[in-house]
């Protein structure tokens, strides 16, 4: 059954929801039981009518969902389903003596909607009609391991931004620029969140000031200044910030409307291959590179390095986008970017442990490695500096 008639304004709204609820051999994939469990609770809520259309991916570990449906964002029946899906997957996790079985789902069982228990939540809600001054819907989904919300910081910053990763903006429907909220990640309020909105391009630098530091400042949301319409949501949670200690990294995921009105998929990609440092890695406590690969891609290099995916999609006036998409880094094009990436990080590995190839002790202080360093801290004593060792 058609959800709209092409004419009539209607509010539609993406849910892309993604957790790690366990892996096989370590921090590496989920079991092709989860996935399909996970792929089977979806076409329930289809056949239930909760949902129009929904795929399940991973990248590295983590299990994505990716929903269009008529709720609205934060509803409490869509994040109550992408739970219990969790649930379902993690049993299997369990089941399967997988590793980190229900590792994201931070919580015992959250009341309303997932964001703050654990599971990374993007959504976007937008009127779409079929119509000028947006005839079609295209849409992509960034999904990250082994990483932190900030590793999205400068490649979607280029490319809203800045006219030389993203011609576009030159153009009459993009020269008012974009407004990034940026949110505060430290701050970790019950039902609130700490945020600015800074508007691109004459924000730009103030902008930047900010995102250079990737763990405590993140894109939250991205909008159109001239016509309002939302371009980009990103989920920005810590999960050590939620658990109080570390539990495995953040590994964000991100909804990015495209074409038209926004910039196109090739510029919005081309910034990812700089294949940039990040922190996350083995541990979560490391710099290495944000290497793009394709959909359903274990992570399995060196020290883990981190991954990004990047799938297109359209959406028909059914709200079904799943029967075809595009796997943009699953192409030769992406080949050289891998290669520079494995390269980058084979040199920052070679120095271990050594300054920035570790993150900053603030990122540690949830990390066991906290109580190694506080228990030498609390050896150093005070000593004249004419002492001399007996
Ligand atoms: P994940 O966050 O992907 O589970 O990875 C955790 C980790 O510590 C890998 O070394
Ligand atoms: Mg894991
Ligand atoms: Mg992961």
């Amino acid at each position: 059954m058609s959800q709209f008639k092409k004419g009539t304004l209607m509010k539609i709204t993406l849910s892309a929801i993604k957790a790690d609820v366990g892996s096989i051999g370590g921090h590496t994939k989920p079991t092709t039981k989860m996935l399909n469990e996970a792929r089977n609770c979806i076409n329930k809520a289809i056949q239930e009518g909760l949902i129009a259309d929904g795929l399940v991916t991973h990248t590295g570990d983590d299990i994505a969902l990716l929903m269009s449906h008529t709720h609205g964002s934060d509803n409490h029946d869509i994040h109550q389903f992408a739970w219990k899906t969790f649930l379902r997957a993690s049993d299997f996790a369990q089941e399967c003596g997988c590793y980190g079985a229900g590792q994201d789902l931070l919580v015992s069982a959250p009341s309303g909607n997932v964001r703050g228990a654990g599971p990374g939540v993007a959504e976007i809600t937008f009127e779409y009609n079929q119509k000028e001054p947006r005839p079609a819907e295209s849409f992509m989904v960034f999904a990250a391991d082994k990483c932190d919300p900030g590793a999205y910081n400068l490649p979607i910053y280029l490319a809203f931004a800045d006219p030389m990763y993203c011609a576009g903006l030159m153009l009459p429907n993009m020269i008012r620029g974009f407004s990034f909220e940026i949110i505060d990640m430290s701050y970790r309020g019950e039902e609130q969140d700490k945020i600015i909105v800074l508007d691109a391009p004459e924000d730009n630098y103030k902008i930047a000031a900010l995102l250079r530091d990737n763990e405590r400042f993140g894109i939250k949301n991205i909008y159109s200044r001239t016509y309002g319409q939302q371009a980009v949501a990103i989920s920005t949670d810590r999960l050590h910030l939620i658990a109080g200690k570390y539990t495995g990294k953040d590994d964000p995921i991100a909804l990015v409307r495209n074409q038209g009105m926004f910039p196109a998929p090739e510029e919005i990609i081309s910034p990812f291959a700089k294949a940039h440092f990040v922190g996350g890695n083995a541990r979560g406590s490391h710099t290495m590179p944000l290497m793009p690969v394709p959909i359903n891609t274990a992570a399995s290099g060196i020290y883990c390095i981190p991954i990004v995916s990047a799938l297109g999609f359209s959406l028909n006036k059914e709200l079904k986008f799943s029967d075809f998409y595009v796997d943009f880094f699953d192409n030769p094009a992406w080949d050289l970017v891998r290669l520079k990436a494995q390269e980058k990080a084979l040199e920052m590995r070679s120095q271990g442990w050594s300054g920035p190839a570790m993150l900053p002790y603030s990122e540690l202080e949830y990390s066991g490695f906290k109580e190694t360093i506080t228990d030498l801290i609390s050896k150093f004593s005070i000593k004249d500096r004419s002492y001399t060792k007996p």
